[in-house]
């Protein structure tokens, strides 16, 4: 059995770096032509087209803040002239904000998170689905984290905004069950990218991380992508709605291990 994504089209938003390229070098692994949007690294977008055509692949990039409305329609209108079409749109992009318990935040930067991890989301959802409901057929897949499930302390924008992605995901997911497209989301949990790079690179922030995954260690960016191919496939054609989190284990509450 294996993955197999020919004739799909997807768009991946933030993949010019860490998961999002991860997830756009599986999809175009498994046969589907990617769209690589990026915010502001233009160049690293370009790698990863240029990479994904190295292989064999189909990719084109395509740049944008999807914190806005009007640029994520311009987006799209970009993304019919050169696809014609999408049937697996990964939001992906998403920023965690600067560290700070809510009582001292700035609320700016409060709002920017919600901006770019819920709304962008969202509208970039509005605009798949206007392209996927007329052929009844496509699928969602939304990242969240596992903070979607744990609190973090410094991080109240993010934490609510991933819980708000994952309830929007089951919402839009009975909206659209009917419609042949299914929507979906997976939780990563520590994966190694350039979002946390301060604390891994970091000996006793990685050691710290370590403790807090059953499994011991942190995740790859590939882990992720496989897991992301597979549900935009139709070998997941049975699963919607649901929260699939990938985190070596980092919900199970490792610490009660030793003990309650
Ligand atoms: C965050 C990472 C963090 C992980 C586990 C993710 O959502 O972006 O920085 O390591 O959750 O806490």
């Amino acid at each position: 059995m294996t993955i197999d994504l020919t004739n799909r089209r997807a768009l991946v938003t933030g993949s010019s770096s860490g998961l999002g390229r991860a997830i756009a070098l599986a999809l175009a692994k498994a046969g589907a032509q990617v769209g690589i949007h990026y915010h502001t690294e233009q160049d690293a977008a370009g790698a990863v087209v240029a990479e994904i055509r190295s292989q064999g692949g189909k990719a084109q990039a395509f740049g944008g803040d999807i914190s806005d409305a009007g640029t994520v329609q311009q987006l799209f209108t970009e993304l019919d002239a050169a696809f014609g079409g999408l049937e697996i749109l990964v939001n992906n992009a998403g920023m965690d904000g600067r560290p700070a318990l809510c009582a001292d935040s700035d609320p700016k930067t409060w709002g920017k998170t919600i901006a770019v991890d819920l709304l962008g989301p969202y509208y970039c959802a509005r605009q798949a689905l206007a392209r996927m409901l007329p052929k009844k057929r496509g699928v969602i897949v939304q990242i969240t984290s596992v903070h979607e499930f744990i609190p973090w302390s410094g991080y109240s924008a993010y934490t609510t905004a991933k819980a708000g992605l994952s309830m929007f995901t089951k919402t839009l997911a009975q909206e659209v069950a009917g419609s042949g497209i299914r929507v979906l989301a997976v939780a990563p949990g520590a994966i190694r990218t350039p979002i946390n790079a301060n604390v891994w690179k970091n000996p006793q922030g990685l050691q710290d991380l370590d403790r807090k995954v059953a499994m011991g260690r942190m995740g790859e960016p590939e882990e992720i992508g496989q897991v992301v191919a597979f549900l935009a496939s139709d070998l997941a054609s049975y699963v919607t709605g649901t929260t699939l989190p990938v985190d070596g284990g980092m919900l199970l509450y490792p610490d009660f291990r030793h003990g309650g």
